[in-house]
Parts: C-alpha cells; sequence; structure tokens
C-alpha cells in the first residue's frame, strides 16, 4: 500500500457539504412523451431527464427506465414525441408522471387532444405549445435508465404565441420547470443571448442622430449569434 492510499478522505471546503454521487443537475425542462402503437390507445409519460444532445441534425435524448409501460413501446415503436409543457399542462405532467399507462387512458383522464403527427405515427398532445416530432437513432443502456437518442423530424408549434411580425414568442407560454422535486413556471427574463458582450446602445442626441446600436453593429454581438449551441 502506498502513501496515498493511507491518506484520510479530504476535508471539504469550509461552509460547503461533501455529497456522494448524484443527480442534482437543476433546473431541468420536464416534458410530456407521447407515445403509442397504431391502432392502440396512445401513452403519456413525463420526463425529466431530456436535453438537447445536438443541433445540426436536430438530436434530442430521453432517458426512460426500463420498467416504464412506455419505455416498450417507445423501443418497439422507434418513435415519440416530445410536448413542451406550460403552466396549463402543470398537473397534467404531474400526473402522467405517478400514473401508468397501464392501468389509465391519461390523454381521456387529462382531457388532453391527440394531435396527427406529421413524420411518426405517435400522437402528439394537441394542448402543448411545442411538439417535437422524433425518430430513435441509438439506444444507451446506461443502468436505471435507457438513454433513447432520437433525431426530430418535425416540430409544431401552436400559432397563439405567433406575434404580428411572424416571430415565436415561446417565453410568452409560461413554460414550466422542474427543479428539486418541484415545478416552476419561467420568471423574470435576465437578459437575452449574448447581452454580456454586447456594447450599451449610445444615446440618441442632436449630434448624433441615425447612431446605430452597437447591438445591430457590434461584431461581438455578430460572433455570439453564430456561435449559438
Ligand atoms: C417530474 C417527473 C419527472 C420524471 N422523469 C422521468 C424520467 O426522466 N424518466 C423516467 O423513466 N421516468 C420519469 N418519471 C416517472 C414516470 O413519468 C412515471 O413512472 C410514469 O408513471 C410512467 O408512465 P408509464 O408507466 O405510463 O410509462 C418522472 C415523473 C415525474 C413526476
Amino acid at each position: 500500500m502506498d502513501n496515498q492510499n493511507k491518506r484520510k478522505p479530504e476535508v471539504s471546503t469550509p461552509g460547503k457539504i461533501s455529497w456522494k454521487p448524484g443527480n442534482m443537475l437543476y433546473p431541468l425542462p420536464v416534458v410530456m412523451v407521447s407515445c403509442g402503437r397504431e391502432g392502440e390507445t396512445p401513452n403519456i409519460i413525463t420526463v425529466a431527464w431530456a436535453g438537447t444532445v445536438c443541433s445540426d441534425p436536430a438530436v434530442v435524448s430521453i432517458s426512460v427506465r426500463k420498467e416504464r409501460f412506455s419505455h416498450k413501446i417507445i423501443k418497439d415503436t422507434g418513435e415519440f414525441v416530445i410536448n413542451l409543457v406550460n403552466k396549463p399542462l402543470v398537473r397534467a405532467t404531474d400526473y402522467c408522471g405517478v400514473k401508468s399507462g397501464r392501468d389509465v387512458d391519461k390523454f381521456k383522464e387529462m382531457k388532453l387532444t391527440p394531435l396527427p403527427s406529421q413524420h411518426v405515427k405517435a400522437p402528439g398532445i394537441g394542448e402543448s405549445p411545442v411538439n417535437l416530432e422524433c425518430r430513435v437513432v441509438d439506444v444507451k443502456e446506461l443502468g436505471s435508465h435507457d438513454m433513447f437518442i432520437a433525431k426530430v423530424m418535425g416540430v409544431t408549434v401552436d400559432e397563439r404565441y405567433m406575434n404580428d411580425k411572424g416571430k415565436f414568442n415561446l417565453n410568452a407560454s409560461g413554460l414550466v420547470t422542474y427543479s428539486h422535486g418541484e415545478y416552476f413556471e419561467l420568471g423574470k427574463r435576465l437578459g437575452s443571448f449574448g447581452y454580456s458582450v454586447k456594447r450599451p446602445a449610445k444615446k440618441r442626441g442632436p449630434g448624433n442622430r441615425g447612431a446605430k446600436t452597437s447591438g445591430a453593429s457590434s461584431g461581438a454581438g455578430k460572433k455570439s449569434r453564430r456561435t449559438k449551441g
């Protein structure tokens, strides 16, 4: 045995508490994943272990425990729809996360509307502001969960959140996030992408007519946009 192995565990930094490894990556998106076999009642599973993993092609992941009713459906069909959750959907989201499709028809119980998909057979949820139709490209068996890596085949958005300039105002839809066992509605806007490197806009004065805002002309701002995600 060398000296290193005789050493006591490191004393943690004063004011900090060290825990054993665990999942403490919060906040997370919480999504309703709809799935189904042709001719059968579609199902919904609530998933917080979800993520974006590639921009081009658009690829996402969801991690699902093998014992979930939805797991076999997704494994067999290779398809699912990710439905974003906003405030009006939060109760249904919780319900779909504690009840199993083995026992209940979650669409019916939560009065949700199956939305026909364009690229996959599984329906989306009509009440959701955004539906991502996904086709599984890989399954990683990681342990407790299997990670389904899937290509986004198509996106549907609710036109209710389009403004008159044709911009999709997703952040006005009351999106919900999940953090350490609790649901929250997205709150106050603190900034926008790249704002930390934008020069403050020059005040327009008599001698400064037509001065552009630095946001529109700053190279840094443009670079930030290019490197986004
Ligand atoms: C907020 C929340 C997040 C959840 N996240 C996951 C998840 O990421 N993966 C998973 O397998 N189960 C997750 N669950 C549990 C399933 O949604 C739950 O077991 C559900 O009843 C399974 O439905 P099914 O049996 O119809 O497939 C979550 C539940 C809640 C309430």
